[in-house]
């Protein structure tokens, strides 16, 4: 059978997918080798390493152990238990205290238990598309998975022989690993070389780690773009402090051949003179700090075995520039301070993950190449959606400002009316809605109350519900006829930062496929598509300005008011800057259509009142430039968020934030995060815990 075909998939072109992304879920594993533990010792260190990866934010968990209540672990070793639940952590243990067919005393000198935290992206929350997914119903393989399969739907083809259960991607990645081994070549065959026959099917992001009953006391994990590391524990000197590398081939070898060179003293990482060691897998070194700062960090296509109680790492072939070793390194970090890696609050971390998570929502649904783009979730309601007599976006908060900075693009790519509501508001004018409008739901919960309530209202007007959720199997998500996924990961900062910017970019790429047949908006169908490419890498050069920006605030923070002005496709920034300010640091703030100064909010302007005007290079430029005149002429001394090459306005203004240019209606993502970083930084000096 051949399956060297299937691993492509071209929707999944850009060129950041294959870099160090921020995956939605957590991976834990605990291998204790002559180190005996009872089943309720390994449950207690694996449901604690859930808990320790429970800040990334999750909607369901699960763990795969050894069942059978013998004596003998080579006996219950031949059968895995998997226990699974939505809802919280705890939800978990205590489904694992009702079990009654296992025994928690039985003890174990070897033991593999694998453990996991998912954050849904296929399917709903729910046990069944919990990890570990399952090879078949005898368990025979189980896996973790962190990331996004995008061939799944070719593998799942493929193995369509195999009884699936769930909604995942992941599970095609445990049945393929038991394909491999149904068809393998001899009996000889290692757990190490049937993973690595899987993962070179395997396109998209992931860290993986396998359990079964044909190996059992083993664990093989992987990784491609997601994080994957390994801690060993052992009161006893380790053999090595760098793994060396084993290679299948040279690279310069025309054929692969099948078996690994010899893994013998040289090639593995064991205690010397005991046999007693621990191990443990995790995507993230907060499930593994407490029990040893010992770790190795796996690089992408990394196979680690552990087998025998010996840890060996192997790579397909040798590249130019591969390091030939994996060094074990020493963590001196705190846990709290792995939780949030460099950053002193979640609201930060969320503000420096745009970069990825803007390319986890375009992930699998732009195409850089042919400039298409491919919105699962609409496919079978475009149509409907193009003969609609007008667009009403609803959502609360920086939800709402969402709708309100991608209003225009919608407006000239879509050709009908957009409205945008506030959703309490909408509901309290008892707004006239028909069954030939649209209605979409834009929030990052899935579960704010007045979306969700207006929802319901269109609904029963008949109007076609669509939903821009950021959490699978929220209220909104499940509610609405059809919708989008924004796939930015959880968000666990009070503040909206990367919702905002990728709901921005899924309503971006909604009016992209709205339009995606009329010959006359090509050319900027396709400027904004490659506009949407470099996003990332202009993302991280506006998010280079902190130390300016940190600066600016340290000049603001003891004021008791900030004006934000602009006007067109910034004025969404405004407001939400505004709203940032507000909500964080208990200051005064205001985002002001510049268009309206002159109707009142000019009286404001002295030179003793901070202002922040944003200028870009757009239809509104000679506009701007006015209202910047206005300001000055009452003595503003503003501060400018412009165009880096924009020399009128950098050489008239004192004080300017340069940002790099991009296609104009992408650019309040570029505008709108000197404003997060500045909210970020007042709120820490005026003396604010941002969470
Ligand atoms: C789906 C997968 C995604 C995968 C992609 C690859 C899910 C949840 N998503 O994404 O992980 O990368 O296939 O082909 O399995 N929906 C609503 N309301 C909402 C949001 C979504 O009804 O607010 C519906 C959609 O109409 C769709 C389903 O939920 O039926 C999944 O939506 P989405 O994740 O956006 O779909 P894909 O992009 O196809
Ligand atoms: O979950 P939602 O997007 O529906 O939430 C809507 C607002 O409550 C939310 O955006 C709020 O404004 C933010 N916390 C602001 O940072």
């Amino acid at each position: 059978m051949q399956l060297t075909s299937l691993g492509r998939d071209a929707e999944d072109t850009h060129p950041a997918a294959t870099s160090e992304q921020t995956l939605l879920a957590g991976i834990f594993a605990y291998l204790n080798y002559h180190v005996p533990r009872t089943r309720r010792e390994i449950l207690e260190v694996l449901i604690k390493g859930l808990h320790r990866l429970e800040y990334r934010g999750y909607d369901s968990a699960g763990v795969g152990i050894d069942g059978g209540n013998s004596k003998e672990w080579e006996t219950n070793s031949k059968s895995i238990h998997l226990i699974k639940q939505t809802g919280k952590v705890k939800a978990l243990d205590e489904e694992i205290h009702k079990q009654q067919d296992i025994d928690l005393d039985v003890e174990f000198d070897v033991h593999l238990g694998i453990a996991h935290t998912r954050w849904a992206t296929h399917g709903v929350p729910s046990p069944v598309n919990s990890h570990p997914q399952r090879s078949d119903k005898n368990n025979d393989f189980i896996v973790i998975h962190n990331g996004i399969i995008t061939n799944y739907k070719d593998l799942k083809k493929f193995l369509a022989s195999y009884e699936f259960e769930s909604e995942t991607d992941t599970e095609t990645i445990a049945k393929l690993v038991k394909y491999m081994y149904d068809n393998r070549e001899n009996d000889d065959i290692t757990f190490a070389t049937l993973v690595e026959q899987v993962t070179q099917q395997l396109e998209g992001a992931f860290a993986l780690v396998f359990k079964s009953v044909h190996f059992p006391g083993e664990a093989v994990g992987s990784r491609r773009g997601g994080p994957l590391l390994i801690g060993v524990r052992s009161d006893h000197k380790l053999s090595t402090d760098h793994i060396p590398i084993l290679y299948r081939s040279s690279g310069k070898d025309k054929k692969t051949c099948n078996t690994l060179p010899r893994m013998d003293e040289d090639t593995c990482l064991f205690p010397v003179d005991e046999k007693a060691v621990e191990y443990y897998f995790a995507s993230d070194a907060s499930a593994v700090i407490e029990h040893t700062n010992r770790v190795i960090f796996l690089e992408d296509d990394d196979i680690a075995a552990v087998r025998d109680g010996r840890l060996s790492i192997h790579r397909i072939k040798r590249t130019a520039g591969d390091h030939p070793a994996r060094a074990i390194q020493t963590l001196q970090m705190e846990l709290q301070q792995i939780m949030k890696g460099n950053f002193s609050s979640f609201m930060q971390k969320e503000i420096f993950e745009q970069p990825e998570s803007v390319v986890n929502t375009m992930r699998g649904r732009v195409n850089f190449e042919n400039n298409t783009v491919i919105l699962g979730g609409l496919k079978d309601h475009i149509k409907e959606i193009q003969r609609c007599r007008r667009l009403i976006m609803i959502a609360c908060g920086t939800s709402y400002h969402a709708g309100v900075a991608t209003r225009q693009v919608l407006e000239e790519l879509t050709e009908l009316p957009v409205m945008v509501e506030l959703a309490s508001d909408f509901l309290d004018r008892n707004t006239p809605v028909f069954r030939d409008d649209v209605c979409f739901f834009i929030s990052q919960s899935g579960e704010t109350a007045d979306s969700l309530l207006a929802l319901r209202y269109c609904k029963e007007r008949g109007a076609l519900t669509v939903g821009i959720t950021n959490t699978v199997g929220s209220s909104i998500s499940r509610e609405t006829d059809c919708g989008v996924h924004i796939n930015a990961g959880p968000e666990i900062g009070v503040a909206s930062t990367k919702a905002y910017t990728s709901q921005f970019v899924a309503l971006i790429m909604f009016a992209l496929l709205m339009c995606d047949d009329r010959i006359s908006v090509q050319p900027r169908r396709r400027e904004i598509i490659q506009g949407l490419k470099v996003l990332p890498d202009l993302i991280k050069e506006v998010l280079s300005l902190d130390e300016e920006i940190q600066k600016l605030a340290a000049e603001l923070y003891q004021q008791k008011s900030v004006l934000i002005m602009g006007r067109g496709y910034h004025y969404a920034t405004c407001l939400e800057g505004a709203l940032k300010i507000k909500e964080i640091t208990y200051m005064h703030s205001e985002g002001i259509l510049a268009g309206e100064l002159k109707h009142g909010p000019l009286a404001l302007v002295d030179k003793l009142m901070p202002v922040i005007m944003i200028i870009m290079r757009d239809h509104t430029y000679t506009k701007c430039q006015n209202a910047l005149q206005q300001v000055v002429a009452r003595q503003g001394r503003p501060i400018v968020i412009c165009d880096k090459e924009d020399y009128e306005t950098i050489s008239n203004s004192s004080r300017t934030i340069k940002v790099p240019h991009c296609v104009d209606c992408l650019q309040g993502i570029l505008s709108v995060i000197p404003l997060q970083l500045l909210s970020f930084h007042l709120a820490v000096l005026r003396g604010y815990d941002c969470i």
